[in-house]
């Protein structure tokens, strides 16, 4: 890049002289004071939620090119969507990037050995996370590449800010940098996390990372430094004051651990020599940025960092990130370089970090050379995205986002088959979709408006239970949701489409029906079937505008079935008769190809799928003729039991 041609930059050199005379102590004179607010506010900025009015944004990690997507990808990627169409849901304008990491020795290396060139290598890779993300229904405002030029102007600008307008001895100094280094994690590691190891495939004594299990190899080279020692205190205040900064809580006490313990300096370049393939130090010609740091302001690249705003107390738009999706193995990074980094230039911290397990397959993380590796394109090919999308994110088990997760094609059958195909499949079926059409959803919903039936008020009335749960659901999904806790309120809005199969089961509308075949002029009969029917219809309804974070493409199906329109399908709808003028009348039945022979055309939410074994222990096809089947989350829970490690 030339430096010189960023006009930012040039006026970065003119304020070098007045910033340096600056030193800590300033910190706390007034003209510093609103900076500086920013690190300890970040919590309760994200608590109150509604009353933040910047808009609410959302980050995946940038998946790094050298390896093809795996269903890790895809989850880091189905989470960071889901709550960003959450807070659309409410009405909050929203937005999200992903992307993918392009620099470094990995890179590097890779492009040497297929002999293309680097860029090359990255568009090929970067292409396919750009498909992956299409393929997921995410809906990502930006796909930001570390090879864009955007990015790597946001990089030199924030570079020489660490350089020039940090206090002195909190910026960058140069110095020597010697320890054990490890090329496939890209990162140095101190003396007590390596250990001697055995190469298997050739019996040679090597030294590894006792976190990674990778090889690390000793290195001494000049570059520059990033002081991270001298915020030591800084972080550990913060992480004091904001212990929910990191879902979950336990990993915000590894952190703090490891900074309490482990703090070193940190090399933040590598000599030109070494290694080309990143951004190189706009002044210093012999030294490239660190992968890392590169890669970590992506998260402010695309907020406008370096184009739209420069510092702080620039309207910072959307930035500070709502949240950052990251997986366990990258924790470090964004919970300790990355908010040092960002105290260093008087920057907003992130609000939160959501740090993901990973995704196993028969209890062992998924690795190539295993054979494990889940392609998230076969999976999306096999499943459908939606029932995908809803498997991952039910898995987040218990919403602790703390033990590794395990997939397997068995467990997502049996979740396809027990709660999308025998709840909410069976539900929508049976009442929105009757083979004869004894009754029509539309017709419930006009005599709901028209007063042609009281809602529940006496609590020995059938409709009782689901009247409470309909009007318990919404809130309780909200906290979850505002929790993180995906798995929570899946299982509460399952709780509801229980409660509405056992009130159809209990009623029996098919009955009440035929009465009203038999004696078209029973108005009392019409009138209890209606009620009926709009109860069940609407925990169809509602259910299905609290799962559109989920299952996009599958709710939409499902509300324009139920002819809800698109300006109601907000969070705020899902309440019980907040609608009521949804239901597709007869000319777009027929509009929409209803026969004489089907009134209502059918069709499937949830088609069967080859392969899935009707004789599961659990699921019978025969059972579910007879009954409307009850499965819930939990009895799935028991059921896998001994798969869970
Ligand atoms: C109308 O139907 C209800 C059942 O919903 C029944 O109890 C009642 O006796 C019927 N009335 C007449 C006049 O048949």
């Amino acid at each position: 890049m030339r430096a010189a041609s960023l006009p930012a930059l040039r006026s970065l050199r003119c304020l070098r002289a007045s910033t340096r005379r600056s030193s800590w102590h300033h910190l706390r004179c007034p003209a510093r004071s609103e900076a500086v607010r920013h690190w300890y506010s970040s919590d309760s900025t994200s608590e109150s939620g509604s009353s933040n009015s910047k808009p609410y944004y959302v980050t995946t990690p940038i998946f790094y090119v050298n390896a093809a997507p795996h269903i890790g990808h895809l989850y880091s990627m189905v989470v960071a969507d889901v709550f960003k169409r959450w807070q659309q849901l409410k009405g909050v304008e929203a937005y999200l990037c992903t992307g993918t990491d392009e620099h470094g020795m990995k890179i590097q290396r890779a492009a040497e050995k297929a002999e293309v060139p680097a860029k090359q290598l990255c568009d090929e890779n970067s292409a396919k996370f750009r498909d992956l993300a299409q393929a997921a229904s995410i809906d990502n405002d930006f796909f930001i590449r570390t090879t864009d030029e955007d990015h790597k102007a946001a990089v030199g600008q924030f570079w020489l800010r660490l350089k020039h307008t940090v206090p002195e001895d909190f910026g960058i100094y140069k110095g020597k940098h010697q320890g054990w280094y490890c090329v496939s994690d890209e990162c140095f590691y101190p003396e007590d996390v390596v250990q001697a190891s055995i190469e298997p495939q050739t019996g040679k004594k090597i030294m590894i990372s006792s976190e990674t299990q990778n090889q690390v190899e000793w290195m001494e080279e000049e570059t520059w430094f990033f002081p991270l020692t001298k915020y030591k205190q800084r972080l550990l205040d913060f992480y004091d004051a904001n212990p929910d900064w990191i879902t979950p809580r336990s990993r915000l006490h590894e952190v703090r651990n490891w900074v309490e313990n482990n703090l070193e300096d940190l090399s933040v370049t590598r000599p030109v020599s070494r290694l080309t393939w990143g951004i190189r130090d706009p002044e210093d010609h012999t030294q490239t940025i660190y992968v890392w740091v590169d890669a970590l302001i992506n998260y402010m690249t695309k907020a406008g960092y370096g184009s739209k705003w420069h510092t702080s107390k620039e309207d910072t738009g959307i930035w500070p990130a709502d949240m950052h999706v990251v997986g366990k193995d990258i924790i470090r990074f964004h919970a300790i370089y990355w908010p040092a980094l960002l105290m260093a230039l008087d920057m907003p911290l992130p609000k939160k970090i959501l740090c993901h397990p990973h995704w196993t397959m028969s209890g062992r993380k998924m690795s190539k050379s295993i054979g494990n590796v889940v392609d998230p394109i076969l999976a999306i090919e096999r499943w459908g995205i939606d029932p995908l999308r809803y498997f991952l994110v039910r898995n987040g088990r218990s919403g602790t986002y703390a033990k590794d997760m395990e997939y397997s094609n068995q467990l997502m059958e049996a979740v396809y088959a027990k709660e999308l195909q025998a709840n909410i499949g069976n539900l929508f079926q049976r009442i929105a979709r009757p083979k004869k059409a004894k009754w029509s959803t539309y017709e419930a919903c006009r005599a709901y408006r028209d007063g042609k039936f009281e809602l529940v008020t006496a609590s020995e009335d059938d409709l009782a239970p689901l009247h409470k749960a309909l009007s318990t659901t919404p809130p309780a999904v909200q906290t979850a949701m505002d929790e993180l806790n995906t798995a929570e309120a899946i299982d509460v809005i399952f709780t509801l489409l229980k409660e509405a199969n056992r009130a159809v089961a209990l009623i029996k509308p098919w009955e009440l029906a035929n009465t009203c075949a038999t004696d078209p002029s029973n108005e009392s009969a019409r009138a209890e079937l209606n009620r009926a029917i709009f109860y069940f219809t609407e925990s169809i309804r509602i259910a299905g505008i609290l799962l559109q974070p989920i299952m996009p493409g599958k709710m939409d199906q499902l509300l324009e079935s139920l002819g809800v329109a698109k300006d109601r399908r907000a969070f705020q709808h899902a309440v019980l008769g907040a609608d009521d003028s949804y239901g597709l009348d007869q000319a777009t039945l027929v509009e929409r190809g209803a026969t004489r022979k089907h009134p209502v055309p059918t069709e499937t939410l949830f088609p069967p799928k080859a392969g899935i074994d009707d004789d599961q222990p659990g699921f019978s096809r025969k059972k579910s003729q007879g009954n409307l089947m009850y499965n819930t989350v939990k009895n799935l829970d028991a059921w896998e039991g001994p798969l869970e490690k």
